[in-house]
């Protein structure tokens, strides 16, 4: 049963997978500005690529929504919600939705199904990767940023209530969910687990064999990277263990309905999809930049971060860098939850068969990101506890507890728009509200470390932000 749970999450709901009403109202004037709803990215030929339509035309796993349960979510939310939706129109009531779960639209198909589902054929909506790898920055939709809005664990919760409340049958698998966390704080998953879940339950030839052991379990959760830097990379994660390949990508296809013949039937899908991750490039900075200070920073940032994060701009340089855990200092849970068994087991797996690289069993810590389009991808480490660059510049001010607005971007300090506060809100009981909150001081999700930039003085600190604005 318990193993089942597992699996249904993943099947049902990683495959499954969403931020506020209260943040739905707090439109920053900065994001108005821009004109909220469209792409920041013009639909150009990325769009077009083969990869983006499989990725929203096509279901991988089965479908775990439907338009009717979409439409009827709102039922099982808290008040004051609940009753503000049951007055909206429909159209105000699918925002509502969206903006609880952490949905966009999808360019392309605009006022259809959420960028962050497929439609199986049959009237089902599969989860695809852009639940986790699509997302919106200021308001603008970017398929291949980290969704920083999915609230993965409220959607399940609220699709077997939902389910209840219409009397639908509720598969066993979905309610074993909540025997694996799938995220603590919106904005990031539990995702590495479940592909530790999944791939201990499947035999070097994808056979599903849920009698294998399961490991021990270090749950912790995780901001998605920036599938921009993808292309710059020959090792994937943020332990950067996995050699890049386009089987790598398909581990999310590990629910229990899936055999060996689905992910060979799939492959060819894989490519095309690897290419169009490969093809995209960071978006552009939208607001102004103070180009002179800029070329300052650019000096100061290759004499004291090009080191690890390589240089950028003509004579462009990617080291691909793994900086050992006590030198970076940042959360180690991340590291700790794949021990050298599971890394080099990885390789013997289908999934790093085909790369002639080998697994890295113990890299010594965490990769140095690429840094293009760094302004997007906020909040920041691995495990997306530092709101804005200005707060990972200055590591004594990181707020011990943030919340963001939903659609608010902080150009003063580059990053999120965000509340910061020493606890959360006492009268803040809700999980599903909690989850609104990230809480620093709770597993995994540590702010500490990378103090790197506390060797520049508080002018130079601005003119490397202002270049890191041109990445
Ligand atoms: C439940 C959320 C989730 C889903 C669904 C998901 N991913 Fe990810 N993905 C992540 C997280 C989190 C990481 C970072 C893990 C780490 O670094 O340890 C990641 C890492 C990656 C990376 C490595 C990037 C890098 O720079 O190292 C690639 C590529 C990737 N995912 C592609 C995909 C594809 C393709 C799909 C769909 C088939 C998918 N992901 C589905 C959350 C998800
Ligand atoms: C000794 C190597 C090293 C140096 C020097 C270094 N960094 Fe980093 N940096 C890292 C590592 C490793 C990470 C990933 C840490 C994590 O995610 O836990 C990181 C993460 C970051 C991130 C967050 C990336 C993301 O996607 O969330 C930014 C931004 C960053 N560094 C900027 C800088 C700047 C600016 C400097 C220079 C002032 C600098 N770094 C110096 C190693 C370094």
């Amino acid at each position: 049963m318990a193993r089942i749970g597992w699996m249904s999450r993943q099947c049902g709901l990683v495959a499954s997978v969403a931020a506020g009403l209260v943040m739905a109202m707090v439109l920053s004037a900065r994001a108005e500005e821009l004109g909220p709803g469209e792409s920041i990215v013009e639909p150009s030929d990325a769009w077009s690529k083969e990869g983006y339509d499989l990725l929203i035309n096509k279901a991988y796993v089965p479908a775990s929504l439907n338009q009717k349960l979409f439409n009827n979510l709102w039922r099982s939310w808290e008040e004051p919600l609940r009753s503000q939706a049951e007055k909206a129109t429909p159209e105000e009531r699918r925002k509502l939705a969206f903006s609880r779960y952490g949905f966009t639209e999808a360019p392309g198909r605009e006022g259809g199904i959420p960028m962050q589902y497929a439609d199986d054929g049959k009237g089902g909506w599969a989860t695809n990767c852009l639940v986790c790898h699509g997302g919106k920055v200021a308001g603008k939709v970017i398929p291949g940023v980290p969704n920083t809005h999915i609230a993965l664990q409220t959607l399940v919760q609220d699709i077997v209530a939902t389910k209840r409340l219409l009397g639908e049958e509720i598969p066993p698998a979905e309610l074993g969910s909540a025997l694996i966390p799938l995220g603590g704080s919106n904005g990031t998953t539990n995702a590495i687990i479940f592909g530790v879940v999944l791939g201990a339950m499947r035999d070097k030839d994808l056979n599903y064999r849920p009698d294998r052991p399961m490991p021990k379990l270090i749950h912790n959760d995780h901001d998605a990277p920036a599938w921009w830097n993808y292309k710059y990379k020959t090792y994937l994660y943020a332990d950067g263990f996995a050699p890049r390949g386009h089987r790598a990508l398909m581990q999310f296809m590990m629910v229990p309905s899936n055999g060996p013949e689905a992910f060979h039937n799939a492959e060819e899908d894989f490519k095309k999809i690897e290419q169009w991750i490969a093809s995209l490039d960071a978006p552009k900075y939208p607001w102004p930049i103070d180009e002179a200070l800029a070329a300052r920073g650019e000096k100061l940032f290759n004499q004291t971060c090009a080191e690890c994060h390589g240089t950028y701009g003509e004579n462009a340089h990617y080291p691909n860098k793994n900086v050992p855990l006590d030198v970076v200092g940042t959360d180690r849970a991340r590291w700790d939850s794949l021990t050298p068994a599971m890394r080099a087991g990885y390789k013997l797996s289908w999934f790093g068969r085909a790369s002639e690289e080998d697994a890295i069993a113990e890299p010594p810590g965490y990769v140095a990101q690429p840094l293009y389009g760094i302004w997007a991808s906020a909040p920041y480490l691995h495990n997306g506890s530092v709101p804005t660059l200005w707060h990972l510049f200055h590591p004594d001010k990181r707020p011990v507890v943030w919340q963001r607005t939903e659609n608010g971007y902080d150009t003063e300090r580059v990053g999120l728009e965000v509340v910061e506060l020493d606890d959360i809100p006492a009268n803040v009981t809700n999980p599903k509200q909690k989850r609104m909150y990230f809480d620093t001081r709770k597993f995994g999700k540590s702010a500490a470390g990378h103090l790197f930039p506390d060797e520049l003085t508080e002018e130079e600190k601005t003119a490397v932000i202002e270049y890191l604005k041109t990445l």
